[in-house]
């Protein structure tokens, strides 16, 4: 699949299998989010794979938005770990960290499985589960399985703004 056709083909489902995934497909996915370029490679963030029951468990008292998958990803980023651009002391951390998200996100459909960008979690509940992501800033979680029957794209989907509305030739 070329990339624009990935690009477009690419929607937030919302209704996925808990059919295990592959691990090689697994594999792919996280080689494609280490691959994303960082600010000055300082690469401070951290991905946390989430398979087994236990942990999923954990995971739904802090999101209800785990649309049936049977595993998640958390991105989370560390701002002392960060680029600051010296002139006006912008923190790069989640640019970073939301350009790994996207790499993540895109390989999720580029190996034919699906997931949605979840912002909506509570990250202090999510903290207070897992003594790993403490002192990190969570910025994503994605929900990933195969779609289920039935799955389609929210109407808000096919709500883009037109490349003349959205660039400017200046
Ligand atoms: C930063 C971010 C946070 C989002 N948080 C949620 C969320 O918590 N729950 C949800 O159902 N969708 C969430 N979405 C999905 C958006 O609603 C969705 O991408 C947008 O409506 C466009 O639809 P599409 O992804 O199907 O093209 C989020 C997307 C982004 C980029």
């Amino acid at each position: 699949m070329d990339f624009l056709t990935l690009a477009k083909e690419r929607y937030s489902c919302r209704k996925l299998t808990d059919k295990p995934v592959e691990p090689e497909k697994i594999e792919r996915i996280l080689q494609a989010a280490i691959a994303a370029p960082t600010a000055k490679n300082l690469q401070p963030y951290k991905i946390w794979k989430i398979t087994s029951a236990e942990s999923m468990a954990k995971v739904k008292k802090a999101t209800n938005f785990t649309f049936g998958a049977g595993m998640v990803f958390v991105v989370g980023v560390l701002k002392n770990k960060a680029f600051v651009r010296p002139f006006d002391g912008l923190n790069y951390a989640d640019i970073d960290g939301a350009i790994v998200a996207t790499h993540l996100m895109l390989a999720v459909k580029a190996e034919g499985l699906d997931t949605t960008w979840v912002g909506m979690f509570d990250a202090f509940k999510l903290q207070s589960e897992f003594n790993e992501m403490q002192g990190y800033e969570l910025i994503a979680l994605f929900p990933v399985g195969y779609a289920a029957e039935g799955a389609t794209p929210a109407s808000r989907h096919f709500e883009r703004r037109a490349i003349s509305d959205a660039v400017e030739e200046i």
